[in-house]
Parts: structure tokens; C-alpha cells; sequence
């Protein structure tokens, strides 16, 4: 367990739960990923009416109902074009993380090296790491637009220790891309060195702009090394209903039971009804919150013109780069909660160290390497008085709105990146639909 390290997440939220109390009012919790969107219609609906069947206070079956599995099939064809058996070829998780970990424990061997981003969500890291495997970093360059995947440097990352990708679009935390040419080229790599690739499809149809879905399933070839990893944590936005699955060949998929099995037992036995329904629902409200999502971000970026954020180009976070403002990372954590009560975490181990050459990691409070210019350091003074004038009137209105937020609940304590999108939070004044604290 030496290399493997709290993801500041933790820390973050220990503070501001202190920090909260001497404050004396409340604190907003950006520390971690739970939102304000609203659920799918059937959600509710659907698990208030199936509280009573037997079903929902059964054991079985360990990998995961078959109705549910079905649906997934069907959800995940009309979006690949693969479909998968779903007998044998899915598996129903606790949600996407215990899908990726179950992937990864029957993927990875001791030493194998696993192709992720960086940044990437340090939970992702982190379970490359539990697997036993070494992950290795191909940069997201924060260009003037936005997020840039360096798929120059593909070549240089693959060595003869690797096994294989992980790879999400858009990315958590950066919101980066992979468009065509990025997938082309990871598949190509993927076929000629006989790599597997993960994928992670959490947040595939969060995209802004109207970027196109590309899905890796529909490149030649990919369907017999891919394991994909699925949840409705995000697109759907049931974070607390805690399912998610992985697919993949069926030899893949018996050793991804098996983990599953003897990792939790089985998953949460009430919230298959409703994941089953949400699925074969209606999906329209997909892109009513994508479209509220991009509305936030532009509302971000344009309240905020000055500030060091680079443009994501889908899913649910807007990164800062402070280590260009002049600050570690871990000290503009401090001086957010300090003087704007906001908690947001500093990146440290979401991605490589010393990139972009300085000695901060690589993370959403950090510094990243590309063409975008970088802005003059802020003085501390600067930060902390632009902090208290910009953001803390509307830190503290949004904390008291989102009263969920403004304390933390057990959700909070998930996983977070630094400025969220999902809650109208830091700039409701810029924001006409967010409706004004105290409101109903
Ligand atoms: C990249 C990524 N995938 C999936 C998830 C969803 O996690 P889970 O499905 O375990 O709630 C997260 C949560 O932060 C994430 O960052």
C-alpha cells in the first residue's frame, strides 16, 4: 500500500467540516462531485414502488440481474454498435469505481504498466496501483481553446511493460477530449502492440459544443481487447443509487465476477429496478443537463475572464491553473477555504510531478504544459482580497442555497475536482436560472 496516497479529497473535507464550524457559516463543498441535476424521471418513481418486493432484500444474483444486464446490452449497442451477451459478457458492479477496479485486477499483472492521462482522477490512479500496476502519463496540453491529448507523444509512453490503456472522454477532472484522430491512433497502438484498452464511459455523452461521440467499440478491431466500464453516476446522475457495470469478452468477464463476487458480493439490490428503467427510459434528459452543464461553464469563463481556467470541453468540472497565478497547489486550497469558504482540492498525485517545470504536480490546482499563455503571478494579497470580492459573497449565498453542500453529507466525501459545473455554485450572479438563495 506505500505508493498509495489519500487523493486530498479526504483531507479537504476533514478541514472544511472544522474550518465550516469556526467560520461560522457555511462552507461550499466543491471538494467533491455530488450535484444539483436533477435525477431521471423514473428514479424515484421507480424505487419507491419496488421497496417492498422481496427482490429488493435479496443476495441474488451475485453478478447482477438479468433484466438489468439486458438493458445494459441494449443501452450499450445502440451507442457502439457492439452488443454485448449479457449473460455472460456484463457484470453489475457498485457503480463505475468497483467496475474499474474489478477491470483492472483482471487486466494487470504485477508491474504492468496501464496508459492514463494526466491529469486523471486520482481514484483511477490509485486502483491501477492497488491492481498492482505502474500507470504512465500522456499529457493533456491546456491550450488557448482548451484541452489538447498529446497524441504525439503516444510512441514515447507505450514501452515494452505496457499492457494497456484506460482512457475516459471527456476526461475527469481536466474535461479534455479525444476526438476521432486521438482514438484512431490509441486503437492503432492498441492493435499493433496487443494492448487492452478501459474505457470508461461514465461521462462519454457529456459533451459541450456539439462534439461529436466517438466510440472506441466502433474502431476495427477493439471490441475483443475492450473492457468498458459503465455507471449511471454521472451521465444519470444517480450517484447515491451506486450502480454501474463492466462489459467485455466473456473470458474477461468471469474473472471481472469473480472479483466483483469476492470485492462486494453483489450489488445493491434495491436500486436494480430503477437502474433498469432509467436505462430503458427516455434519455432526452441526458442533454437538457448537458446543455445546462455548458451553460454553467460559459457562465464560469466569461464572470471569471481573467482567471486561469481551461475550457472543458464536456462532463462535470472546470479546472484552475493556479501554479501559473504563482501558488502550490495545496496553498491555494488553504486560501480558497481561508478566504472565499470554498473547499476545493489540490490535485497533488492526480498526474505526474513537475510538469510544465515546476515543482507542483500536475492537477487541477496546478500547472499544465502548452500553448496557452501563461497569466502574470497574482501576489498573495491580490488572490486573497480578489478572492474575498469576487467569490466569497457568492461562495457563501451558493453554500446557504445548496444547503446539502454548504455541509457535508457522506456522498460529499466521494471524490471531487476543483469548480464544479454541476451546481449553479461561486457565480449565481452571472446565472439567471439559478434561483436566489433562501428561494424555493
Ligand atoms: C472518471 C469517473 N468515472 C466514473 C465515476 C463514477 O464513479 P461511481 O460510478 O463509482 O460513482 C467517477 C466519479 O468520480 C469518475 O470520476
Amino acid at each position: 500500500m506505500q505508493p498509495i496516497r489519500g487523493f486530498g479529497i479526504d483531507q479537504v473535507a476533514a478541514v472544511a467540516e472544522q474550518t465550516g464550524g469556526s467560520h461560522g457559516g457555511p462552507i461550499l463543498r466543491m471538494e467533491n462531485l455530488d450535484t444539483d441535476l436533477p435525477l431521471p424521471p423514473e428514479a424515484l418513481e421507480v424505487t419507491r414502488s419496488k421497496l417492498e418486493d422481496p427482490k429488493s432484500n435479496s443476495w441474488l444474483p451475485f453478478t447482477g440481474d438479468l433484466d438489468l444486464r439486458a438493458a445494459i446490452s441494449d443501452f450499450t449497442a445502440e451507442r457502439s454498435g457492439h452488443r454485448y451477451e449479457h449473460e455472460r459478457e456484463i457484470v453489475i458492479t457498485a457503480a463505475g469505481m468497483e467496475a474499474l477496479l474489478n477491470a483492472v485486477l483482471c487486466t494487470v499483472d504485477a508491474g504492468d504498466e496501464v496508459i492514463v492521462t494526466d491529469p486523471t482522477y486520482a481514484g483511477i490512479v490509485n486502483r491501477i496501483r492497488l491492481a498492482g500496476g505502474v500507470p504512465r502519463f500522456v499529457p493533456f496540453l491546456a491550450e488557448e481553446y482548451g484541452w489538447r491529448f498529446d497524441r504525439d507523444r503516444l510512441g514515447d509512453v507505450v514501452g515494452p511493460r505496457t499492457t494497456g490503456f484506460l482512457l475516459m472522454s471527456p476526461s475527469m477532472p481536466s474535461g479534455g477530449y479525444l476526438d476521432e484522430g486521438d482514438w484512431l491512433a490509441v486503437c492503432e497502438l492498441c492493435r499493433e502492440r496487443d494492448l487492452f484498452l478501459i474505457y470508461d464511459a461514465a461521462m462519454e455523452r457529456l459533451l459541450f459544443d456539439d462534439r461529436p461521440f466517438v466510440h472506441p467499440l466502433r474502431m476495427e478491431g477493439m471490441a475483443e481487447r475492450t473492457v468498458v466500464v459503465g455507471s449511471l453516476s454521472k451521465e444519470h446522475r444517480m450517484i447515491g443509487w451506486r450502480v454501474g457495470w463492466v462489459a467485455g469478452p466473456a473470458d474477461t468477464m468471469t474473472d471481472a465476477g469473480w472479483a466483483h463476487v469476492y470485492n462486494t458480493t453483489m450489488p445493491v439490490a434495491i436500486s436494480r429496478f430503477a437502474a433498469t428503467a432509467v436505462l430503458r427510459g427516455d434519455q432526452s434528459h441526458v442533454a437538457e443537463c448537458v446543455a445546462e452543464l455548458a451553460r454553467r461553464r460559459d457562465t464560469m469563463l466569461s464572470g471569471l475572464s481573467d482567471w486561469p481556467f481551461v475550457s472543458p470541453s464536456g462532463g462535470w468540472s472546470l479546472l484552475l491553473d493556479v501554479a501559473s497565478l504563482g501558488f502550490e497547489p495545496a496553498e491555494a486550497s488553504r486560501i480558497l477555504l481561508d478566504e472565499a469558504k470554498i473547499a476545493a482540492t489540490a490535485m497533488t498525485g492526480w498526474g505526474t510531478r513537475s510538469r510544465g517545470g515546476t515543482s507542483g504536480s500536475c492537477s487541477a490546482l496546478s500547472r499544465w504544459s502548452g500553448s496557452r499563455p501563461s497569466p502574470t503571478a497574482w501576489p498573495t494579497r491580490s488572490l486573497r482580497r480578489r478572492l474575498r470580492v469576487e467569490l466569497e459573497p457568492q461562495a457563501v449565498d451558493a453554500a446557504r442555497h445548496f444547503g446539502h453542500y454548504g455541509h457535508a453529507s457522506p456522498m460529499a466525501l466521494a471524490t471531487r475536482s476543483i469548480i464544479r459545473l454541476t451546481s449553479c455554485a461561486l457565480v449565481p450572479k452571472f446565472n439567471r436560472a439559478c434561483p436566489a438563495p433562501g428561494g424555493p
